[in-house]
Order: C-alpha cells, then sequence, then structure tokens
C-alpha cells in the first residue's frame, strides 16, 4: 500500500448519536422498543455508553485522537420532554458540551434528528403525522436561539431514506410499520421539515449575529447498487436507486416531490437546500433480480464472494466511496463531507486496513480536485448499534459496557496518527 496526502485543511474527526451514546434517557422511541425486547442480543439503550455523565472524559478521548471536529446528535426528548415545555436542564448540558468541545478546539456538527424522538411525538404517530414539520421546525428554532451562537454546521435529519425503510416498511425500527404509503408519507414529512429547518437556521444565526458562516445539510445513506449481468437486473437496480436515494435526495436538495412521493411539485417552493453534501458510506450491494419479491422491486441484495466482510457480513468496498463522491459532485458541485465511514469489527483486525483504503480514495478524489472537505469516522467508541445493541462493534475505541472502561484500539492509535498528520 503506498502512502496517500489529504492535506493540511483536510478536516478529520469521529461521528457519535446521542441515542447510541448517553444512556440514561427513557422517554424517546427507542427506550421504548428495547423494553418491548425488540434488541436482538437483549442489551438496552439505558446504559449504553453512559456518556451522558462522562462528557469530559470522552472528549478528551477525542482529543488523544487528534480530532478537529466532532458530530454529535442532540436528544430531542431532552429538550422538549413533553409537546411545547422546555427542558432548561437539557439544554443547559448540551452548552456546557458545546463549550467543552470550543475549548479543546474541536469543531462541533450537530444532528437534530438521528433516529430518536420524544414519545409525545411517536405517540402522535411519529414521523407519519404531518404536524412533525411544525414541530420540528419549533425544535430547531429552539434549540438554535439557545445554541446556534456555538456552532455553525448542522446536520438536520441523519439518514431518512433508512430511519423512513426501516422504521416504517420493514418494520424492524420502531414504530414496527410495514407499509409503502406510511414510508412514502414519512419521507415527505422529512423533506419538509428539512427545508423549513434549514431556512430557520440560517435566518436565526443571521438574525442573532452569531459568530461564522451557517453551514446547514443532511447525512445521506447512500449505497452503490451493482447489477448484475442483465437486463432484468440493471432495471431493478435502477428502480431501487430511485426509490432508495434519488427521490429523498432530491427532495432534500431542490424541494421537489418527485412519483411516487408527490407529482414533480415544489409545496415549499423551488430552491437548493445544502450547504454541503453530507454523505454516510459503508457498503455496496450487488443486486440481482427475484420475481418472487415484489416488496423490494423485484429485486434480491447479493454480496460479492470476491470482497471482505465486515462482522456483520457487508462487503468492504472503498471505491464506492470514490464513485459516489464523483457521482454526486457532478450533480450538485457543493462541498462533500463524509458524514459517516466506518465498520463493524470486534476483533480489530480489519480496521486500520478499512481506514486506509478509504481515506486513500479521499485523497485521490481531492488532488482530482474534488473538494471533499471533511471525514467523520464511524465511530468514536462501541456503542447501541440500534437492533444489534451492544455487540456490533464499530469503535475506534473498545468499550467496556459492565465498566465503562474505555480503551483506544490499534487501529485508533493508526487514526489519531492520520487525523494529525493528514498522511500516511
Ligand atoms: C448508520 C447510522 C449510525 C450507525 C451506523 C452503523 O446507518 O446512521 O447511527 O448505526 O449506520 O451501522
Amino acid at each position: 500500500m503506498k502512502g496517500f496526502e489529504l492535506g493540511a485543511d483536510f478536516l478529520m474527526g469521529t461521528a457519535t448519536a446521542s441515542l447510541q451514546i448517553e444512556g440514561g434517557d427513557t422517554n424517546n422511541n427507542w427506550y421504548r422498543w428495547c423494553e418491548e425486547g425488540k434488541i436482538n442480543d437483549g442489551s438496552h439503550c439505558i446504559r449504553a455508553n453512559d456518556h451522558y455523565n462522562r462528557v469530559e472524559q470522552d472528549i478528551a478521548l477525542m482529543q488523544e485522537l487528534n480530532n478537529d471536529t466532532y458530530r454529535l446528535g442532540l436528544e430531542w426528548s431532552r429538550i422538549e420532554p413533553s409537546s411545547g415545555q422546555w427542558d432548561q436542564a437539557g439544554l443547559d448540558h448540551y452548552r456546557r458540551e458545546l463549550t467543552l468541545l470550543q475549548e479543546a478546539g474541536i469543531r462541533p456538527l450537530v444532528t437534530l434528528h438521528h433516529f430518536s424522538h420524544p414519545l409525545w411525538l411517536e405517540d402522535m404517530g411519529g414521523w407519519e403525522n404531518p404536524k412533525v414539520v411544525e414541530y420540528f421546525v419549533r425544535y430547531t428554532r429552539k434549540v438554535v436561539e439557545y445554541l446556534g451562537d456555538l456552532v455553525q454546521d448542522w446536520i438536520t435529519i441523519n439518514e431518512p431514506n433508512v430511519f423512513a425503510l426501516t422504521s416504517y416498511l420493514t418494520g424492524e425500527w420502531p414504530p414496527g410499520k410495514t407499509s409503502i404509503p406510511a414510508y412514502l408519507r414519512v419521507l415527505k414529512n422529512m423533506v419538509k421539515a428539512h427545508i423549513l429547518a434549514y431556512r430557520e437556521i440560517h435566518s436565526l444565526r443571521q438574525t442573532h449575529n452569531f459568530p461564522g458562516q451557517t453551514l446547514v445539510g443532511v447525512a445521506n445513506h447512500i449505497r452503490v447498487f451493482d447489477p448484475e449481468d442483465n437486463a432484468r437486473a440493471r432495471r431493478v437496480a435502477r428502480w431501487l436507486d430511485y426509490m432508495f436515494h434519488d427521490i429523498v435526495i432530491t427532495g432534500m436538495v431542490e424541494g421537489k416531490l418527485s412519483f411516487p412521493m408527490g407529482r414533480n411539485n415544489h409545496p415549499l417552493g423551488k430552491g437548493f437546500y445544502m450547504d454541503f453534501f453530507g454523505l454516510n458510506y459503508y457498503s455496496r450491494d450487488i443486486i440481482a433480480f427475484k420475481l418472487s419479491n415484489p416488496g423490494m422491486l423485484f429485486g434480491e441484495l447479493k454480496t460479492d464472494p470476491g470482497l471482505a466482510k465486515n462482522d456483520l457480513g457487508w462487503d468492504i468496498y472503498p471505491k464506492g466511496l470514490y464513485r459516489l463522491c464523483k457521482k454526486y459532485h457532478q450533480k450538485y458541485q457543493v462541498p462533500i463531507f463524509i458524514t459517516e465511514n466506518g465498520i463493524c469489527d470486534a476483533d480489530d483486525d480489519q480496521r486500520s486496513q478499512y481506514i486506509i483504503d478509504h481515506l486513500a480514495q479521499v485523497a485521490k478524489l481531492r488532488q482530482e480536485g474534488i473538494p471533499v472537505q471533511r471525514y467523520y469516522h464511524w465511530t468514536l467508541m462501541d456503542n447501541f448499534e440500534w437492533v444489534e445493541g451492544e455487540s456490533a462493534r464499530f469503535g475506534l475505541i473498545h468499550c467496556d459496557f459492565e465498566t465503562q472502561q474505555r480503551t483506544i484500539r490499534d487501529s485508533g492509535r493508526l487514526y489519531a496518527k492520520i487525523c494529525r498528520d493528514k498522511f500516511l
């Protein structure tokens, strides 16, 4: 493996989500899902990394990893425990965390919704209820008014496609629905919520004269769908790409509701609602045609026998990162932030190579003039990995959940070195 050069202006860091690390909150949709026994290994998000009580310690670890920037999520239910009621302690907690990050010289990128939200919202139908749009904007407004002087960079919504699919179409995540109309309703509400929040964040930071340029985007989960070599597979791959990626991204970026989410209309006006293109990249799928699979648009997702796998069986395919950055840069011409990229690897025997191979693709893109400006490794430390629970380990830092002992892995040491040098 030859080395690579990322350049001193390239920002590197780690990403987490509030529900996956904080622990201790009983007022959100995932708490209930855990209580109902829906987690594969029987673990529970109430424990996670107890990060809520260990913020200083974890920021010190980020410093040890030489992180320039850190992507964190806010827990909506801690800020607005019941509809329209604000919890000052919740807001103060995040103000303190952001201040500590600032003092540590780590630039925050804040996610407003990362799969979890308050039970009062869930009980109204969650993201299916059109009222969520107005509630999300109200929450955004509160957050920006209270914390907006400390944060320039925002992600409104994490992976709208994954959230809508697993929560409302396959039913694996709360609220466990399996309905195509629900999937489309959720996406439509998310598009509207994103656009209104985008405008709100910009206008509030400007009105209050908060320092620094405001940047707002979405963390898009994008996979590579490569068809098997036949016409039917190619058709299916195009449809999957359209339904899982295109309608969502076009909605978020341009405000356009495409078929079958809408009639190519722009309910909130035409525009461009993305200051950077956030890309969460993990893997690719080979698409085969399968007549008996109408629910998957007659497709079947396969892996490539020639590629190494992570602990969850996902193909490791670094080139996909290159292909997607090129594609979306050509399409939208905005800076790209890799808002997540990482590997489930409990033994830590593949993670270092994974990091090297993916960053080498980033270096290549930058050499070609594609403005990939940031990279957030998923994730800082092993955490509560949704329905996989505590068993799926994506961390640069190992966590013993019993004792909450954190230990930097070898791959974490390597990552720290690359973050410091910006070359290898
Ligand atoms: C993403 C998600 C993260 C994390 C990661 C690893 O889809 O945004 O929260 O779980 O996958 O599976």
